[in-house]
């Protein structure tokens, strides 16, 4: 196994605080961890949590995980603690470092969880940001590669908004070298930084395509994968939204250009008739669920060559 450096005592903000090798390298961990063929030990180590937004699949998966491996976690509300009356970030990251041994963050800037992490002494997890979700990508790509064995010759459509779920698939999936290709209505784009970061890191540029012709996106894809429309914090922009989605919900119709044997993925939760409709979230060729029980195992295998 290849010894991860990069990542020990390190901050994973973004997918590219990965290399290509230590991508794998939690791929695999992560599939011993869910064939229970490892046990790691982090006696007693604390993970603390904050989460500025609503979640369910991150922070029980990350409580679980720090239980299965010896630890704790601890859940900064942060309306019950000092931090929503205004306590500076570098004085809440200093102080928290002092009791946790890493904390995991969920808010809105991505320049606040780079804030944590300037005035942290322990690593700071991206939990989910405006601009990145990178825990979430290694579940996904966990659960491509349980489904196709490897990644040669998948190609991985995501129809919908560039979001932050879709900006670090294009990330991850440039360090794998996985086809990307993502298609989303004009003016929702994924991140153009990232995108500029992506074809930087791609050998063969071929392999990353943004588009806004979601039937082109999903011809002879084997992964359809989606997300919601309007992410945590854009309630106020759901109903110009919703229109200008129209012609991108994962339907019928949409699967049909893609391959046979295509699996449907979602990070959840999920909006029926909207994203994807109940018909296809449904079907045989949802993996969704096995993607959220990822969500444990690679966090799992994360925090080992974290805190280990
Ligand atoms: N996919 C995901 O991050 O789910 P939660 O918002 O429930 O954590
Ligand atoms: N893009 C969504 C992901 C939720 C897990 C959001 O940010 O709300």
């Amino acid at each position: 196994m290849i010894k991860p450096n990069k990542l020990a005592n390190n901050n994973f903000l973004s997918s590219l605080d990965l290399s290509t090798d230590e991508v794998f390298h939690i791929l695999e961990l992560a599939n011993n961890f869910k064939n229970k063929k490892i046990n790691i030990d982090l006696n007693n180590k604390v993970l603390g949590l904050i989460f500025d937004k609503s979640s369910t699949r991150t922070r029980v998966s990350f409580q679980v995980a720090m239980t299965r491996l010896g630890g704790t976690t601890i859940d900064l509300n942060p309306t019950t603690s000092q931090i929503k009356r205004g306590e500076p970030i570098k004085d809440t990251a200093r102080v928290l470092s002092r009791y946790c041994d890493a904390i995991a963050i969920r808010t809105f800037d991505h320049s606040d969880l780079e804030e944590y992490a300037k005035w942290s002494t322990k690593p700071v997890i991206n939990a989910l940001t405006d601009l990145e979700h990178p825990c979430q990508a290694l579940a996904d790509f966990l659960t491509i590669q349980d489904e196709f064995h490897d990644f040669k010759d998948v190609i991985l459509t995501f129809i919908g908004d560039g979001n932050n779920v879709a900006n670090s698939l294009i990330l991850c999936g440039a360090l794998l070298g996985v086809e990307v290709r993502i298609a989303s209505p004009k003016g929702y784009e994924p991140n153009s930084l990232v995108i500029k970061k992506a074809y930087e890191i791609y050998n063969n540029k071929d392999l990353l395509k943004i588009t806004n012709d979601p039937i082109a996106a999903a011809k002879g894809a084997n992964v359809l994968y989606t997300d919601v429309w309007s992410s945590m914090g854009e309630e106020n922009h759901k109903e110009e939204k919703d229109k200008d989605f129209i012609g991108f919900t994962i339907d019928h119709n949409l699967v049909r250009n893609a391959e046979k044997d295509a699996i449907i993925l979602h990070c959840l939760p999920a909006y029926r008739s909207k994203e994807i409709t109940d018909e296809v979230f449904e079907s045989k060729k949802n993996r969704i669920f096995d993607q959220a029980e990822n969500r444990l195992h690679a966090q799992q295998a994360l925090l080992s060559c974290l805190l280990n």
